[in-house]
């Protein structure tokens, strides 16, 4: 694989964080201290800027960037390039106050009053002009200073806006969309039920909470909507940048997996991805390994979203976050560990929120780098300076990729779509958390997985696995048809295939679309079980695997193998798991809910047609794996706080930097990255 090194001014992976001048500019002492403190964490970038409006522009048209000039100089004189945001993540007062248009309207078409942030209307002309002005601005200020590294737009896009200029917008978006033809979009919504026909487009209202929430259609085609206003908002913040930097990248931090946004359409318009990850560390509703999991499968999604380069961890906590429900430090250890598997997953960068900890307001107690304590013999701040010393010596692996030979469709529409369907029970439809427990029993075989839209190439993978397709876009079948047909294993659950685009069912047999063809089945009826209940499947395995939540009455072609059968109830003896035959290919159907011990065997019968091998790793111990050209880096981690050890490992430890030959012992917590 081609490397891809997106930073080659920095030396080792990139090391920053959130930093905030402008809060400290009557302490020179302390902006001192903090490029002295920097360096001695191994920080090599910061990113400046992210809520500096008022302090840019205290009144309108009075500008102020000295003290940036004068920041960005200092870092960059002690080797911390900058990443500098655009400030429109939070408005000063006089702009909400002369222009009160920029607000937002809640989902009732109520302005908000001014205050906190991320909250601009997208669509309001002035807003977006206040902010050209001051992207402008800002690049007259700095825009060709040595230390300027890349830009990062606003920050954590979100929401929604429901004021009259939104809802203009929605509507032309509407009449753009089908073809300005109001009987398409009556068909396309089925709006003849309850008498909802429209007769124009200008008599569309978005789904208010106290309005229209009854049609499907229009309540997905708002998400998406939202979505493409953002990025058309985004873009205007883009096409300045771009005229006047174009040799720098441009970002936006994304937020896990943040449900309001299709992030996939925002991350055409990017060069880079980045996101912040905040994962809820040592909880109690769950094993550390399963957080980890979970925050292994954020990396994977922001990752496959541009497969051909690195992504960057743009924040994470060095200690606490402060928004939690329960704010718990991390343990020692854990950071080093976490920010690793950053890396290992295909991050070239480790990013703090925040450098320093502010004395006042909403985030006064939010981890940081540098605590009110100010000292850098803190424990947070020695693990960070032990990281940074680490993440000093990765440049080698800066610019590699993921080699996943194995893909997971997870899609914005069909997370929409499910938990709008009036059906099942609405506790336990589970989408994401399906998801995400599928991909850990991947994690849990050492095998990489890219985790992608419906939309996505499928010519380099070899096993594909597609949960709870509830919605099908136009083209999905026919890929994964031709997936199938040379080769690959694809497999599909309950639900699938159920809706097209606009959320109409198919007719004739679910999965629509022609699915029904690949996989053989149809599933004639779905069950939703009581949390309760729960019904069991007698398969070729020593105990039969248990079924909870939802079960399908399946139809079966005569050509489909049947892999297990339901061992209660009404469908008792009828077909549950099914593997199809489909050119050089299997389509294998699990027509339920099961557990994942019995998931985990089916993923292994699968593998098995494939040329993939799966890991017998330990528990608890993750593996992933980054290429460049010819040179294979395998890291592995210890979720666990005992010691581990792993055997037939060989190579050289660029973490221990020892040669390993056979034993690998890893610490509690501990890392390895193995050069092959
Ligand atoms: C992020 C945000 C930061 C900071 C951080 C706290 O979502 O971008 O500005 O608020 O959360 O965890």
């Amino acid at each position: 694989m081609k490397r891809n090194n997106l930073f080659p001014q920095i030396n080792g992976i990139l090391h920053g964080g959130d930093y905030n001048p402008e809060q400290w500019l009557d302490r020179p002492d302390i902006l001192e201290e903090d490029i002295r403190l920097m360096k001695q964490a191994g920080m090599n970038s910061a990113t400046l800027g992210v809520f500096s409006w008022s302090t840019y522009e205290p009144s309108e048209g009075e500008f102020h960037f000295d003290w940036l000039i004068r920041n960005m100089d200092r870092l960059y004189e002690n080797g911390i390039y900058t990443i500098l945001a655009t400030p429109s993540g939070a408005r000063p007062a006089w702009l909400d106050e002369k222009y009160p248009e920029a607000m937002r309207c809640d989902e009732r078409g109520i302005r908000y009053h001014h205050g906190v942030r991320h909250n601009h209307c997208m669509t309001s002309p002035i807003y977006r002009e206040k902010v050209r002005i001051i992207i402008r601005k800002l690049y007259e200020a700095v825009g060709n200073h040595p230390g300027l590294l890349m830009w990062h737009i606003s920050n954590e896009f979100g929401g929604e806006c429901f004021c009259p200029l939104c809802v203009k917008a929605f509507q032309d978006y509407l009449a753009e969309k089908f073809d300005h033809n109001i009987s398409i979009l009556n068909a396309a919504w089925w709006t003849t039920f309850w008498s909802h026909t429209y007769n124009s487009f200008s008599q569309i209202e978005p789904p208010y909470a106290n309005g229209e929430f009854s049609i499907m259609g229009l309540n997905l085609e708002w998400k998406r909507f939202t979505t493409w206003n953002m990025t058309d908002y985004m873009k205007s913040e883009i096409a300045v940048i771009r005229s006047l930097t174009p040799h720098l990248p441009v970002t936006t931090n994304f937020m896990q997996l943040y449900d309001g946004l299709d992030y996939r359409v925002l991350a055409k318009e990017l060069d880079i991805i980045s996101w912040d990850s905040y994962p809820a560390f040592h909880n109690d509703y769950e094993s550390f390994a399963q957080t980890m999991g979970r925050n292994a499968f954020d990396h994977a999604v922001m990752r496959s979203m541009k497969r051909d380069k690195p992504f960057m961890l743009m924040e994470s906590a060095p200690g606490l976050v402060n928004w939690h429900s329960f704010n718990k430090q991390k343990r020692p250890g854990v950071h080093m560990l976490a920010s690793l598997q950053a890396v290992a997953l295909g991050s070239d960068t480790v990013q703090y929120f925040q450098w320093r900890k502010g004395r006042g307001s909403y985030e006064q107690y939010h981890g940081a780098v540098v605590d009110h304590l100010g000292r850098s013999d803190t424990r947070i701040f020695r693990e960070v300076e032990a990281l940074g010393q680490k993440l000093s010596h990765l440049d080698e692996i800066k610019g590699s990729l993921v080699p996943a030979r194995v893909a997971m469709i997870y899609d914005w529409d069909t997370r929409w779509a499910i938990a709008d369907m009036k059906g099942l029970a609405d506790e336990t439809k589970k989408y994401d958390e399906t998801c995400i427990q599928l991909y850990q029993q991947f994690l849990s075989l050492g095998i990489d997985v890219d985790v992608i839209s419906q939309e996505m190439p499928l010519d380099d993978y070899q096993l594909v696995i597609a949960p709870m397709m509830y919605l099908l876009k136009p083209g999905t079948a026919e890929s994964l048809k031709a997936f199938t047909a040379r080769g690959g294993q694809l497999l599909a659950t309950y639900l699938t295939g159920y809706v097209d685009d606009n959320q109409l069912c198919f007719l004739g047999g679910f999965p629509g679309d022609g699915l029904k063809e690949l996989f053989g089945v149809i599933s004639e009826e779905i069950d939703t079980l009581y949390p309760s209940e729960h019904n069991e499947i007698l398969m070729n395995t020593e105990t039969p695997a248990i079924v909870k939540d939802y079960a399908e009455y399946l139809r079966v072609d005569s050509d489909v193998e049947v892999l297990g059968r339901f061992k209660e109830d009404y469908y008792a003896g009828m077909p549950a798991i099914t593997r199809h035959k489909f050119g050089k290919g299997n389509a294998y159907y699990v027509g339920a809910r099961i557990d994942m011990t019995h998931m985990k065997q089916l993923i292994e019968e699968m593998l098995s047609h494939t040329d993939l091998a799966p890991m017998e790793l330990p528990h608890g111990i993750e593996c992933h794996h980054r290429q460049a050209e010819e040179t294979l880096f395998t890291f592995y981690l210890n979720t666990c706080d005992h010691t581990q050890s792993l055997y037939a490992v060989y190579g050289y430890d660029l973490f221990s930097q020892q040669e390993i030959e056979g034993t690998l012992s890893l610490a509690p917590y501990g890392v390895a990255i193995i050069r092959q």
